[in-house]
């Protein structure tokens, strides 16, 4: 690994057939999600692999309740920021509620828009059903396109709301049946969310494609919220997260402390102020004590 915290690492970009090469050779793929410039230039100089614009930025950067008020204007702005952050991860911005379910046309003009307005890699979207056909879709206007099975947040209350999918024969044949026909359009890549491990195991060898688990026990590779990871999004928090940092810990510390010193005149010091030659200053001083500029000329 390059030198810790330069995001201008030297390694090539992640490609897609990077991807499916990770995948033939038993690599594990790193994916994390990434809101802005600074989480982003933390995927850059961790190398991590693919770093996905997720939706859960509505919940974790702009404080939604859930991902599904979010709109594809603001996942723009997001996306545009990750961009300036990231140079060899492959980026994947997720496709909002509302930004592809309605039609094809819908679908391949929010695809394109992350491409042209944020230069995105690939897009992905939620569920099997009609997003078979907006993935088909999509990848027929030249966009890759990850797809997202299990526990798929932005419709979550039609599946008894956020809860482990897949858990009866039924549901996995279901999750199974969305999988393959999202592979056989072309989708370089699926999320396995909150999926029982042997559900997921069961199904590693029917597929070509990479599975990304979140939840869903060993697999090509794994992906976390990158503030869940680290600690930063106080919220509550599904068995599968590990916490790798403590960084909102750190951070509420940190400023404490600043507010703290701040308040007792401890901050600033010395060190902290510029200085400025003595004749300088006695010459400014003889401004200030200039009858004419009286007080009460600025009493207004
Ligand atoms: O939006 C998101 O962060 C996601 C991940 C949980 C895969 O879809």
């Amino acid at each position: 690994m390059s030198a810790a915290g330069d995001p201008r690492t030297e390694r090539p970009p992640v490609t897609l057939p990077r991807i499916a090469e990770m995948k033939r050779s038993g690599k594990p793929i790193v994916m994390m999600t990434a809101y802005d410039y600074p989480s982003a230039s933390v995927a850059e100089a961790a190398e991590v692999d693919v770093v996905l614009v997720g939706d859960t930025g509505a919940m974790t950067v702009l404080g939604y309740d859930s991902t599904v008020p979010v709109s594809m204007e603001e996942m723009l702005v997001l996306a545009r920021a990750v961009r300036r952050g990231l140079r060899t991860p492959l980026m994947v911005g997720d496709l909002p509620f509302g930004s592809y379910e309605g039609a094809n046309e819908l679908a391949v003009e929010s695809a394109q828009r992350y491409v042209k307005e944020a230069g995105c890699d690939a897009v992905k979207l939620e569920r099997g059903g009609a997003s078979v056909d907006r993935a088909r879709a999509i990848i027929r206007a030249g966009i890759p396109v990850m797809g997202h099975v299990g526990l798929t947040p932005q419709t979550a209350t039609q599946f008894g709301g956020y809860r482990a999918q897949g858990r009866t024969a039924d549901r996995a044949i279901q999750i199974a049946e969305e999988t393959l026909a999202l592979q056989s359009v072309g989708c370089f890549a699926i999320v396995f969310e909150a999926v029982p491990a042997a559900v997921t195991a069961a199904l590693a060898d029917k597929l070509e494609v990479p599975v990304i688990g979140i939840g869903a026990g060993p697999s090509d590779g794994q992906v976390l919220v990158f503030h869940d990871l680290l600690g930063i999004y106080e919220g509550r928090l599904p068995r599968f997260v590990k916490r790798y940092a403590e960084v909102r810990r750190d951070m509420v510390a940190g400023v404490s402390r600043f507010a703290d010193e701040v308040r007792a005149r401890r901050f600033p010091q010395d060190e902290h102020t510029y200085g400025i030659d003595p004749e300088e200053l006695e010459r400014f001083r003889r401004y200030l004590d200039q009858e004419s500029l009286a007080t009460s000329a600025w009493d207004w």
